[in-house]
């Protein structure tokens, strides 16, 4: 397996695959679960808003969607796709099982849209019911077009998992600063070996205040020892210490909150 220049081992050939079976597959091995640590805190930002509209960057298949909308879990969703029964059937008769998981009134509680470079997991998730709105499109090096713009600009609120290091304060502050956008509240669960500060300053300057939420959250197990001792290399080169769940073989990563005045306290709705 290629590693990126992190050291991070480089997974970018199962983000691109036509259903999500390879991708939780895979990451299912590393106990990836950070989108099943971060669901109650999206779950809470959802919840103190009405209807609103959730941006999710680099959303792949759709994962925080689905765990929000189906009311299941990592693992199960996992299991979901692991089945005999789900590696008999074909995409379509895949997408037909996962519409009927989203059928729920109560799953319509938000809109969601996903935001990502891999056309085919964008298909996936807007298929299959987790997403109502797809954008494929690379905001690192490219301005959006005039309709993405405007699908972005109707969030209220920007999460992500796994995905800050990949997107920069580019693609956050585009979004942040859409014409007729709502400068959304955002939530961010970032690798430890990232820095947010760049997406911070940025934000700051359009009126955001940021906090880092106490604690870390285990993303993934390492892959093999090289990655782990390539990561403890990282974030010391970075000058961060490493936590203990790091040295003892786990991926972790932190939470931060961004939002302005207006999306913070008393004005949602
Ligand atoms: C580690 S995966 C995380 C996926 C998902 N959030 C999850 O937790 O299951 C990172 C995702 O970021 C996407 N990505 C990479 N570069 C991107 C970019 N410039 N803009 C938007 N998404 C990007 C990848 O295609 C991939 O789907």
């Amino acid at each position: 397996m290629p590693f990126d220049s992190t050291g991070k081992i480089s997974f970018d050939h199962i983000y691109t695959e036509p259903d999500p079976r390879p991708y939780l597959r895979t990451l299912g091995a590393l106990d990836y679960h950070l989108p099943q640590l971060a669901k109650p805190y999206f779950a809470k930002l959802i919840d103190e808003r009405r209807s609103p509209t959730v941006l999710d960057v680099g959303c792949s298949y759709g994962v925080n969607a689905a765990l929000y909308r189906c009311d299941t879990t990592m693992d199960d969703l996992s299991a979901h796709y692991a089945s005999e029964e789900a590696t008999q059937l074909d995409r379509a008769a895949l997408i037909e099982r996962d519409r009927a998981l989203v059928r729920a009134p109560a799953s319509r509680a938000a809109r969601f849209v996903g935001l990502d470079v891999a056309a085919p997991a964008l298909e996936y998730a807007r298929a299959a019911g987790f997403l109502d709105e797809a954008v494929h499109a690379d905001l690192e090096h490219d301005e959006p077009t005039e309709r993405q713009a405007a699908v972005l600009a109707e969030a209220d609120l920007v999460i992500s998992t796994g995905c800050i290091g990949y997107v920069t304060e580019r693609t956050i502050g585009r979004i942040a600063e859409l014409p007729g956008g709502r400068r959304p509240a955002m939530a961010h669960f970032v690798l430890r070996m990232f820095s947010y500060e760049p997406v911070a300053d940025r934000l700051a300057g359009l009126g955001y205040e940021t906090v880092g939420v106490a604690g870390v959250f285990r993303q993934r197990r390492f892959a093999s020892a090289r990655e782990r001792e390539q990561i403890l290399d990282t974030l010391r080169a970075a000058g961060v210490e490493p936590h203990e769940l790091e040295t003892e073989g786990w991926l972790c990563a932190q939470l931060y909150l961004s939002r302005t005045a207006e999306n913070s306290a008393d004005n949602r709705g």
